[in-house]
């Protein structure tokens, strides 16, 4: 069933795993996650930027779309629809009126009283209607969609002040992390990541997750990290997939002989990291 974060993250808290933010683009995406977090027995949030959003038609289509591959699909674990960075309350508000259980607002880039006060409005709308809230403080380096950013460190003072002044469900605070492929091996805050920790009590996101080392993603748990986003590795792994698809039969035409394939990459990519965030068997 559809329902908000905020249960899913809290008991993922408490139990020491995360769930996974898997960004959609399209009914193939949502169709392979849902399907592997129904095999693997996890709880799933699908994540949808603005510009996904965009391109499948709009809030409103995304969320009929979700609600009828439950239905079709007969899913019984937890989903969450939730807003990927929203960049304004009004389209937090409007992905609300949709249907979204779920949102984040991005106002990272302003000075923290103003994301304080945007976050306020965003949870006073979300919390009305039983919608979890996520905030941003710092900033998340790379390029996803619109979200273009200069790696910023959060400051353990403006995570407190959020937490404590809005009232969210969920806090991202970036620490080193990126959007898109690392340069390198990731360089995350973890001593920064427990003082957050030791002065907040509500589950932690982690943007970026595509290119973080196994053992990273364990100790950012163990640090109280509930959520991590991905988005780019399903990317990867859907288009290397058609293009092996496509170089191979040069002849075909019906999109359905490389979307399947390229479906069944995504959902074996979602699968490994089920079990690598330790969500599989939560639901
Ligand atoms: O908001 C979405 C993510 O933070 C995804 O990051 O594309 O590096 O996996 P990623
Ligand atoms: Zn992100």
């Amino acid at each position: 069933p559809l329902v908000s974060m905020k249960d899913m993250l809290n008991k993922a808290l408490q139990d020491k795993y995360a769930v996974g933010q898997y960004n959609i683009n399209n009914l193939e995406w949502t169709h392979a996650i849902l399907e592997a977090a129904e095999e693997e027995k996890s709880p799933v949030i699908l994540g949808v930027s603005e510009g996904a959003a965009r391109y499948m038609g709009g809030f409103n289509t995304v969320v009929k779309m979700v609600q009828g591959l439950i239905e079709d699909l007969k899913i019984t674990v937890p989903v969450a629809i939730h807003l990927d960075h929203g960049s304004s309350v009004e389209k937090c508000k409007a992905a609300i009126d949709a249907g979204f259980t779920s949102v984040m607002i991005d106002d990272s880039h302003s000075p923290i009283e103003t994301n304080i006060a945007t976050t306020k409005e965003v949870v006073e709308y979300a919390h009305a209607k039983g919608v979890s809230v996520e905030a941003e403080v710092g900033m998340v380096g790379g390029q996803e969609d619109d979200v273009i950013g200069d790696v910023m460190y959060a400051k353990l003072d403006d995570c407190v002040r959020i937490v404590n002044e809005t009232g969210i469900d969920t806090l991202a605070p970036a620490l080193g992390s990126v959007h898109g492929p690392y340069k390198g091996e990731p360089n995350l805050g973890f001593k920064e990541m427990e003082e957050i920790r030791n002065a907040v009590s509500l589950p932690l996101v982690l943007h970026g997750g595509t290119g973080i080392p196994t053992n990273d993603i364990k100790k950012a748990i163990s640090l109280g990290t509930s959520k991590i986003n991905v988005n780019t590795e399903n990317q990867i792994s859907f288009t290397k997939t058609v293009r092996e698809v496509l170089n191979d039969k040069q002849e075909a035409y019906d999109p359905r002989v490389f979307l399947k394939p390229g479906r069944e990459a995504i959902k074996q990519t979602v699968i490994g990291k089920m079990r690598e965030f330790g969500s599989s068997n939560q639901a």
